[in-house]
């Protein structure tokens, strides 16, 4: 039989061929350690009141065109002006908008190894992508970066606090250095996905200037991944711009009811990020003095473990049932696994796994 002939495509951007697809291959693991999702659900008593109001929802009507009842709980949380909250299903899309509203025929200026999603989308719309490497300790290039924030741009800025995947929190005065050279020329985002695992809190710096943006998410500590939601925190002229952007109606009945009540009983997530942070920290001084491997330290819910052979301790974690992520191929990773944190006893079965491999 002959195969039907390969379409030409010409129609197709060049910019859209030649850009690879989002590198992600599901496996299927009894520990999944490889995404930086929460290992818990939202707690059953609040499941329970989203759907009970789910029952009671419009399926049939369009949700709320810009999600305002959404919009102004998030702001209360975040003591933010209303006017300066956009939300889209999850921070990757906005991520995406960002780049359309201030990437496209100009620059995307981000470090190198960063979160991929900047320089695909970057690709795909045909923006300059512009990548200073991190210092070796994985600190944020202060000088190359303020050199291409003076040299370069207009354009769109992405810092990331903490970072990924290195979970390396920079002190507040580099971001700022940075932040601030980027002046009025660029818009300038902080992506926060993992803020709550930190000290760290940018909203007095994103409320400094008006072309400054934060990226926040539901997916990470609000144990909230499949809902779907992301949100930007900046000035109401920003946000008016970036509105322009999203499409209608993109935040589903769904999501918007869930999420409200996740907002509406916030303390569940504060305590969740505490005991993630002191897992990491158990997890982190377990393997402190590991003879092979090398856990490094991180801000995040996640970290990085250094191997002398990222296939074998990537085969030798899964053959324990336990699904890490590979980052090896990326700039200054060589080795690297990104190790999400779990359940404590998920964290006892990689310890477990873990001291159990002390040779190849
Ligand atoms: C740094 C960073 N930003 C943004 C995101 C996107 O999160 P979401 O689209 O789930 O809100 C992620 C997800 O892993 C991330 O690591």
């Amino acid at each position: 039989m002959t195969s039907a002939p390969k379409p030409a495509l010409s129609g197709v951007r060049e910019a859209v061929r030649r850009t690879p697809a989002y590198p992600f291959t599901p496996i299927d693991a009894p520990i999944k350690l490889d995404q930086n999702e929460s290992a818990q659900d939202l707690p059953p008593e609040l499941r329970q009141i989203a759907l009970e109001r789910l029952g009671q929802a419009d399926w049939n009507r369009y949700p709320d065109l810009h999600a305002d009842s959404l919009r102004h709980k998030i702001a209360a949380f975040e003591d933010w002006n209303p006017e300066g909250v956009v939300v889209t299903p999850g921070s990757n899309v906005l991520i995406k908008l960002l780049t359309e509203l201030a990437g496209v025929g100009q620059t995307v200026l981000s470090v190198q190894p960063n979160f991929s999603v900047y320089g695909l989308e970057a690709s795909l719309l045909g923006a300059k992508s512009v990548q200073v490497p991190l210092n070796g300790d994985f600190s944020l290039p202060v000088a190359g970066l303020i050199h291409e924030l003076k040299e370069g741009g207009p354009g769109l800025l992405f810092v990331t606090q903490p970072h990924a995947p290195t979970g390396h929190l920079d002190n507040e005065a580099d971001v700022r250095a940075v932040l601030d050279a980027a002046g009025d020329d660029w818009v300038a985002v902080l992506d926060e996905a993992y803020y709550q695992f930190t000290p760290h809190d940018g909203r007095a710096l994103i409320r400094e200037r008006g072309n400054r943006v934060s990226l926040r998410t539901f997916s990470k500590a609000w144990g909230l991944a499949g809902l779907r939601l992301g949100y930007a925190l900046t000035s109401p002229e920003l946000a008016a711009n970036l509105q322009k952007l999203v499409s209608a109606f993109n935040v589903n009945v769904l999501t918007q009811t869930v999420a409200e009540v996740a907002l509406e009983h916030p303390a569940y997530m504060r305590e969740r990020a505490a005991e993630t942070v002191r897992e990491r920290e158990r997890v982190l001084s377990a393997l402190a003095n590991h003879p092979i491997y090398q856990a490094l330290p991180s801000q995040a819910n996640f970290f990085l473990l250094r191997t002398p052979d990222a296939d074998a301790a990537f085969q030798h974690l899964l053959s324990r049932g336990i699904l890490v992520r590979r980052q090896d191929k990326l700039p200054m990773l060589d080795g690297c696994l990104r190790v999400s944190i779990g359940t404590p006893q998920q964290n006892d079965a990689l310890i477990a796994a873990l001291e159990g491999s002390t040779e190849y």
